[in-house]
Order: C-alpha cells, then sequence, then structure tokens
C-alpha cells in the first residue's frame, strides 16, 4: 500500500542525510558522536561557520524529523510530552545550576562518569531526586547513564562547562518560568488583553513592575550582567555569518554605527574581516560603560586611532551620526519592539541617512505556515547534477526546524509586545519610515540581514 506523506518524507529524510554526510566529508568534519568527549566543529556556531550546503542539508534533516514525528506520534503523547518539556529544562538547569556539569567532566573517567550517590553526596543532595533528574537530561540527549545510575557528560552537555558558550544561554532570564505561565492569563482574561503597548505585558504581571523590560533591566544591575551575557551569545551566533555573508566591500559608505549594539562583538567581528571600515557601537549609558571597558581591553588600538567608538545614545532619540559616511547595523532590535516604537527608532536613522546610507536590519524573517514548500530553495544544494529529483516536500516555515523563530516571537510578544516579523510585516514597516528593502539576505544562522535605503 501507498503511504504517500511517510513515503515522501522518508526519501526526504535519506536525501537530506546523505547531503549531509557528503558535505561533512567535503568539509573535513569528523563523524559525529555523542560519546564524544570532545565538542564538535559543528556545536558552535560563535567560532564555526559550515557551508551552506551543510547548513541547509542540517536544516532540512531537522525538519524531516520534525515532519515525521508530527506525522506518526500519538497526539495525547505529543501534548504530554510538551506540556512536560518544562521539566527537561528545569533538570537541565539543576546540572547547571549545581556544577555537577563540572564536576562530571574533572572525574578521572569522563566517559564512565560517576554514580548518583557520589553526585549527590558531593552536592549534598538527595539521590532518591537526582537519579530521575538525571535520566530525564539522558532521555534528552544532555548526559549519558554509563552503567545503572551513573551519569556521564556526552558532547552535547560540554557546552555547559564553565567558560563554554551553553553555559552564558543558560542562566539568562531570571523568572522565566513565571513569565510563561502568566502568558496565557495576559492574552485572554488580563485588562490588558487588547494592549499593544510594551508596558502592558505578561513581563509587568509576571515581574510585578510598572517599568518596561528595557528600564527594569537598568534598575537590576545583577540582572543586566546576566542578559548581556546572554544576549551578546545570541547575537555571537551570526556573527560568522553576517561578516561573511553580507557584500561589505560594496557598502559606500565608510563606517558602520551598531544601534544598540551591546558589547560590540558584532562591529569586533566585521573590522577584523574588513579592515578598511570603521564602526561605532552605540547603546545604553549601562550598557556602554560594560561595553567601553572590553573594547579598552580587547582592541585598545583601535580605540585610540578612532577605528572603533563606542558612544551612549539612546536610540528613541535623534541619530547623531548623519550623512553618507554612515551607515547603520541593528541586530535583534527591531523584533523588541511593537510596531509603533519600531517605527520610531526606525525613523530616527532614516532621518540621519544620506543618499549612500543603508540600513541593515538582522532579525528573523517569519515565514507563514502556508502548504508551499522549502524544497525549491534547497533543491540545489542538495541534488547533483544527474541525480533522479525525489518526490518530497517540506513547508517553506520547516516545520518544527523553525521552532526558535515561532518560540522566541512568543517571548518578544510576552516581554514587550514585540514580534518576529514577515517579509510583508518588513516592507510595510519600513515603507512607512520613508525606507525600500533593496535585498534580503539569508544567514548560515536564524536570522537575515533585511538591507533598506531611503526610498527615493
Ligand atoms: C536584544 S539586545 C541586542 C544587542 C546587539 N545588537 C546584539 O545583537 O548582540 C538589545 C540591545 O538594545 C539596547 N537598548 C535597549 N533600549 C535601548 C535604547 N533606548 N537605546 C539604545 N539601546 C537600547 C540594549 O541595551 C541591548 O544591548
Amino acid at each position: 500500500m501507498a503511504h504517500a506523506e511517510l513515503d515522501r518524507l522518508q526519501a526526504c529524510l535519506n536525501l537530506a542525510l546523505d547531503t549531509f554526510r557528503k558535505e561533512m566529508d567535503k568539509s573535513q568534519l569528523p563523524p559525529l558522536s555523542q560519546h564524544s568527549s570532545v565538542e564538535h566543529p559543528l556545536d558552535d556556531p560563535t567560532t564555526y561557520l559550515p557551508s551552506t550546503a551543510l547548513f541547509e542539508a542540517r536544516r532540512l534533516s531537522l525538519a524531516c524529523l520534525g515532519e515525521l514525528k508530527n506525522l506518526i506520534q500519538p497526539p495525547l503523547d505529543k501534548r504530554l510530552d510538551e506540556k512536560y518539556t518544562a521539566y527537561v529544562v528545569a533538570s537541565t538547569d539543576i546540572l547547571i545550576k549545581t556544577d555537577i556539569i563540572d564536576y562530571l567532566s574533572g572525574v578521572p573517567n569522563p566517559s564512565e562518569g560517576a554514580p548518583a550517590t557520589e553526585l549527590a553526596s558531593a552536592f549534598e543532595l538527595d539521590s532518591h531526586k537526582l537519579v530521575p533528574i538525571l535520566r530525564c537530561c539522558a532521555a534528552n540527549g544532555w548526559v549519558r547513564e554509563t552503567r545503572d545510575s551513573s551519569f556521564a557528560l556526552n558532547r552535547c552537555s560540554r557546552t555547559f562547562i564553565k567558560g563554554h558558550p551553553g553555559r552564558r544561554l543558560n542562566l539568562s532570564t531570571p523568572r522565566f518560568m513565571s513569565l510563561v505561565s502568566v502568558m496565557p492569563r495576559w492574552v485572554t482574561e488580563s485588562d490588558w488583553k487588547l494592549s499593544r503597548s510594551p508596558a502592558q505585558t505578561a513581563f509587568q504581571i509576571a515581574y510585578k513592575t510598572p517599568l518596561k523590560l528595557f528600564s527594569w533591566v537598568m534598575e537590576n544591575p545583577q540582572a543586566l550582567v546576566r542578559i548581556s551575557d546572554h544576549l551578546q551569545l545570541f547575537g555571537d551566533m551570526s556573527t560568522p555569518s553576517i561578516a561573511a555573508d553580507y557584500p561589505w566591500e560594496q557598502l559606500e559608505t565608510p563606517v558602520i554605527v551598531d544601534c544598540g549594539g551591546g558589547k560590540g562583538g558584532l562591529v569586533s567581528a566585521i573590522l577584523d574581516a574588513h579592515p578598511s571600515l570603521r564602526g561605532i557601537v552605540q547603546d545604553t549609558e549601562n550598557v556602554v560603560a560594560l561595553t567601553s571597558t572590553k573594547m579598552k581591553e580587547h582592541r585598545p588600538r583601535d580605540v585610540e586611532n578612532g577605528t572603533l567608538t563606542v558612544e551612549a545614545h539612546n536610540f528613541f532619540q535623534p541619530q547623531p551620526r548623519i550623512g553618507n559616511e554612515y551607515s547603520f547595523i541593528m541586530r535583534h532590535i527591531m523584533h523588541n519592539w511593537p510596531d509603533e516604537e519600531a517605527a520610531v527608532i526606525l525613523g530616527n536613522v532614516v532621518s540621519a541617512l544620506g543618499p549612500k546610507s543603508k540600513i541593515l536590519i538582522v532579525d528573523m524573517v517569519t515565514v507563514p505556515n502556508l502548504d508551499s514548500t522549502a524544497t525549491t530553495s534547497t533543491n540545489s544544494f542538495l541534488l547533483d547534477g544527474d541525480a533522479k529529483r525525489p518526490d518530497y516536500s517540506i513547508q517553506s516555515h520547516f516545520g518544527s526546524a523553525s521552532q526558535l523563530v515561532n518560540t522566541l516571537s512568543m517571548h518578544m510578544l510576552t516581554m514587550m509586545n514585540g514580534c518576529e516579523r514577515s517579509l510583508p510585516e518588513w516592507e510595510k514597516l519600513v515603507k512607512g519610515c520613508g525606507l525600500r528593502i533593496t535585498n534580503v539576505y539569508p544567514l548560515r544562522a536564524h536570522t537575515s540581514i533585511i538591507e533598506c535605503a531611503l526610498d527615493s
């Protein structure tokens, strides 16, 4: 009997995995293994930029796996799985917060790991609780159970060792779970359910504050350091692709201004890759204080000779860098804000533009969940010249491989009434500010560069 959808997905997965394997070999990457006690280059997007074909083949493989799961998993199991995913997050948090991760990385035989009883006594915990917690992590691919009730780090959990990137991502948002649990009440029952204001969101309810997110962060210095660390890492994940995939040499302005540039990682990477450019990092006073110190330490010569400037600027005020000398980059800024505020931020930059200036918005571009297929965009990477085109179809939003786009959109909504935008939504927003989109550069990351210029 023909199983049309199952057959197509299976064929698509096989093709995607074959391409993934071929591209790994072409890039001379070692095989992936969950038993490995070293990280794999593909584990860290902040330091390794995969070939476009490898990036696409991995994304398509993940999309197929997600669609296959949706096809064959019973809906009640799926709902239970999703509901209790919160416990996977909590279990992984426990591994990190207790330093069990670092303990396991330092045991005499890291691939054997340690018994839960040893971990429990080292951290004054109850092994009766620790075993199911570690098993939950193991079932989700974060550790390995090497013998009954003994656990070792796997390749993936190594990202949580102190000094490794995952450590910064994990402890980012204090009281995140309360934010999530308030969200349904905010949307369906609260007095603010129809409000689009960034001051009337689930964030204010959960954090019991009248302040908008960024004002609250400024008043909570402990949160500021943690959140800016988290945001920097999230940004760093697209930095190598931004430096490599945008045609910087075609930019007609000598200076790039990073509005809300955080700790300056993006400008640093652009200057490293394109030394003829100069860079300016703008952010709020408190953040700029951190960024200035960091830049003086890491790039003293650039700071002294004016190649790199760090300055306080509130993007709700008129932009002081005016004219043809400047182009502007805004990464993960616009998605924080609802259209009204986003238009004010953008409008302030537009007033400063010269005819040669560009605005580069780095954000996600959402794709409506229609039945159009993504395979047209990925075909060229997947098919050798003489290969037979298989009969497969993956929706253009890449199903669960685009989970982050959708969940991040929910996060922006919940925190600030912001959102990730589709291309028509971007077009409407920039047009309303006197701009036109001159190009969209897909990145080897979750985001794209939306290049805009004055709409003459
Ligand atoms: C989501 S982070 C993005 C950081 C950076 N662009 C990156 O990609 O790593 C948002 C940034 O906007 C900054 N910000 C918030 N409100 C601002 C304002 N009114 N003026 C200037 N910067 C602001 C924050 O301090 C933060 O660094």
